[in-house]
């Protein structure tokens, strides 16, 4: 397997007098895998992400993207091409009148020739199920269809790489199902690797992996059940549990004998479910 992904041995801070906000960080994001990097505020996480695509360069340590050196700055091109980011507020990234021309807006500035464009924004606004909206205008549209707009947009330029800071924070709980639903399939049909950022430890719930970030250092790897099931290491992060493990940790300091492995809410349900019949 290779590395989508090598960051080593970086130190950033934003002025000379100023703190630290990223502390030796190493990390290797393999093809195909979709990595949560989960986070308070402030914890120095869109920093970081800013050195994925080259919109910081490192000058302690090392930034690979897609094979290339984020410090060479002839690939600089290259590497936004091959690493899309997502931002929080879908507002802030529509940049077109229609849905159609903000999918296409990344290509034009790519100089992408019409006729594959085209096909490009049809395919990109097909995969992410918004046929029949391409000429609606995107502040017409509910959150969750506007960050799949942008996500679209992404997906247009056929990256490597899709990076959400905070993607679904702005949104609805309908329209972050409808968004992660979308990333998911992205990752699986395109096997796009997907790199999202978030301090919504239910979020953090769907990825391959977690790395816990707190005050710019990598604290944490693992899975999200080995991560996101122990609320004592969680908390000297400043993050919590999710909701689904820390009401079956209650009933289990209520003698309610729920099994050890109950993580999603899906798990609680069928566990209590269980648990009513058989006492
Ligand atoms: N442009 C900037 N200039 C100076 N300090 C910044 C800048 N952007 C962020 N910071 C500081 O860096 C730290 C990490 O911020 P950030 O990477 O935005 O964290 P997060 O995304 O986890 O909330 C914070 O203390 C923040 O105030
Ligand atoms: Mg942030």
């Amino acid at each position: 397997m290779t590395n989508e992904l090598s960051v080593e041995h970086l130190h950033f801070r934003y002025h000379e007098q100023a703190p630290y906000v990223l502390k030796d960080i190493w990390l290797t994001v393999p093809t195909g895998e979709w990595l949560t990097i989960l986070g308070h505020n402030g914890s120095g996480k869109s920093t970081l992400a800013k050195f994925f695509n080259a919109l910081l360069v490192p000058t302690e340590g090392g930034v690979i993207s897609c094979g290339m050196d984020t410090k060479d700055e002839h690939q600089w091109t290259n590497i936004r091409r091959q690493v899309a980011m997502v931002f929080q507020n879908p507002d802030n990234q529509i940049v077109a009148p229609t849905v159609e021309d903000d999918v296409a807006f990344g290509l034009e500035n790519a100089g992408i020739p019409y006729d594959e464009m085209r096909e490009r924004v049809y395919s990109s606004i097909e995969r992410l199920g918004l046929k029949g909206l391409e000429t609606q205008e995107p502040h017409s549209l509910s959150g969750g269809q506007k960050q799949r707009v942008a996500l679209a947009g992404a997906l247009a330029l056929k990256p490597r790489i899709i990076v959400l800071d905070e993607a679904t924070s702005m949104l609805d709980p309908t329209g972050k199902k409808e968004v992660l639903a979308m990333v998911q399939k992205l990752k699986e049909e395109e096997n796009i690797t997907i790199i999202s950022i978030t301090h919504d430890v239910s979020e953090a719930m769907i990825a391959d992996r977690i790395v816990v970030l707190n005050e710019g250092q990598l604290v944490l790897e693992g899975t999200p059940r080995e991560i996101l099931k122990d609320d004592e290491t969680l908390k000297k992060s400043s993050l919590s549990a999710p909701f689904s493990v820390q009401v079956a940790n209650e009933l289990r300091k209520h003698h309610v004998a729920i099994a050890d492995d109950v993580f999603s809410e899906e798990e609680l349900i069928n566990a209590l479910c269980t648990y009513k019949q058989t006492n």
